[in-house]
C-alpha cells in the first residue's frame, strides 16, 4: 500500500516506540504472578514518549509538540503541533492485559489532518489522513452500519470516583444501558475511537480527556464515516474533555440519551 511521506513518518515512530513497548510489556505479563509486580515499569510510557518526540523531531524538525508526558514544546512552525499519547490504556499494560495503544496527531492550524492508533501486543495499526480515508493496517475501514439502538454495542467509562462527575456518569449508563445491546468498558480511550472507525463499536461516548487521548481517533472516526462531537453536539473535543463518537443515527441517539440523563 502506498502511504504518504506525513503517515510514513507517523508509522515509523509509532513502530520504534511500539517495539520498546512490547519488551516491557512482554516482562509485565511475566511479572503479574510475582508479588513484586509490575513496578519497575512505571515509566514505559515516559521513554516511549522520548522515542516518539525524538522521531518526530527529526523528521518534521521545525513542529510543536504537545505530549502527556512531557507536556507543551513549542516549535518555530507555528502551523504544526503533533499530539501525542505514547501509552494509552496505562491501566491495562500495567495488569498484562494487551489493550493499549501509542496514539500521534498531527494538527495543522488547529485542525487535526493525520492521525495513528496502533497497539504493539497485536500490531493493529490504524491510520487515517484528512480526506483520504481510514485504514486498519491495508484495509479500508468504514463505521458501522447498524441503525437500531438495541442492535448497537457502545463503549463508555466508568470513571474512579475520585474523577469527574461519578453521579452523572451512573445516570448516563442506567439510560444507555436499558437502550442499546450491550455497554463496554475497554480502557483505553484512543483504542475505543479506533474501534468505532472500524465499525466494531457502534458507538463511545467518555467525558474528562485530554488532547492526546482522542485528537487521533477522531480523524479516524470521520474519516470513515462516522460523527463525532462532544457530549452537547459541539466542537469542543480537545478543549472540553467529553467525546461521543459513532455512526450518523447511533451518534444522535447517544446525544439525546446523554442529555435525558442530565435532567435526572
Ligand atoms: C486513559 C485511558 C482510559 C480513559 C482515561 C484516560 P491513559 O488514558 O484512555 O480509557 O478512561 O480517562 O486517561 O492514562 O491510560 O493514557
Ligand atoms: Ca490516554
Ligand atoms: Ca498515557
Amino acid at each position: 500500500m502506498l502511504r504518504s511521506a506525513l503517515l510514513n513518518v507517523m508509522i515509523k515512530a509509532a513502530r520504534k516506540a511500539g517495539r520498546a513497548l512490547k519488551r516491557d510489556f512482554g516482562e509485565i505479563e511475566h511479572l503479574q504472578v510475582s508479588l513484586k509486580g509490575p513496578a519497575n515499569f512505571v515509566t514505559a510510557d515516559r521513554r516511549a514518549e522520548e522515542m516518539l518526540r525524538a522521531e518526530l523531531l527529526h523528521a518534521r524538525p521545525g513542529y510543536g509538540f504537545l505530549g502527556e508526558e512531557s507536556g507543551l514544546h513549542e516549535g518555530p512552525d507555528k502551523t504544526h503541533r503533533w499530539i501525542v499519547d505514547p501509552l494509552d490504556g496505562t491501566m491495562n499494560f500495567l495488569h498484562g492485559i494487551p489493550h493499549f495503544a501509542i496514539s500521534i496527531a498531527l494538527e495543522r492550524e488547529a485542525t487535526i489532518v493525520a492521525g495513528l492508533v496502533y497497539n504493539p501486543a497485536n500490531d493493529d495499526l490504524y491510520t487515517a489522513e484528512r480526506g483520504k480515508g481510514a485504514f486498519l493496517n491495508d484495509q479500508r475501514l468504514r463505521v458501522a452500519a447498524r441503525q437500531r439502538l438495541a442492535d448497537a454495542v457502545v463503549a463508555c467509562a466508568l470513571p474512579h470516583p475520585g474523577r469527574g462527575d461519578v453521579a452523572r456518569a451512573r445516570r448516563e449508563h442506567i439510560v444507555v444501558q436499558d437502550k442499546v445491546a450491550g455497554l463496554r468498558r475497554f480502557g483505553a480511550a484512543a483504542l475505543d475511537l479506533a474501534w468505532v472507525a472500524a465499525g466494531r463499536l457502534d458507538a463511545y461516548w467518555e467525558r474528562g480527556l485530554s488532547p492526546w487521548d482522542v485528537a487521533a481517533g477522531i480523524v479516524l472516526v470521520r474519516e470513515a464515516g462516522g460523527f463525532v462531537s462532544d457530549p452537547d453536539g459541539g466542537g469542543t473535543m480537545l478543549t472540553g474533555g467529553g467525546i461521543v463518537a459513532g455512526n450518523e443515527t447511533i451518534h444522535r441517539e447517544l446525544l439525546t440519551m446523554l442529555k435525558e440523563a442530565g435532567k435526572g
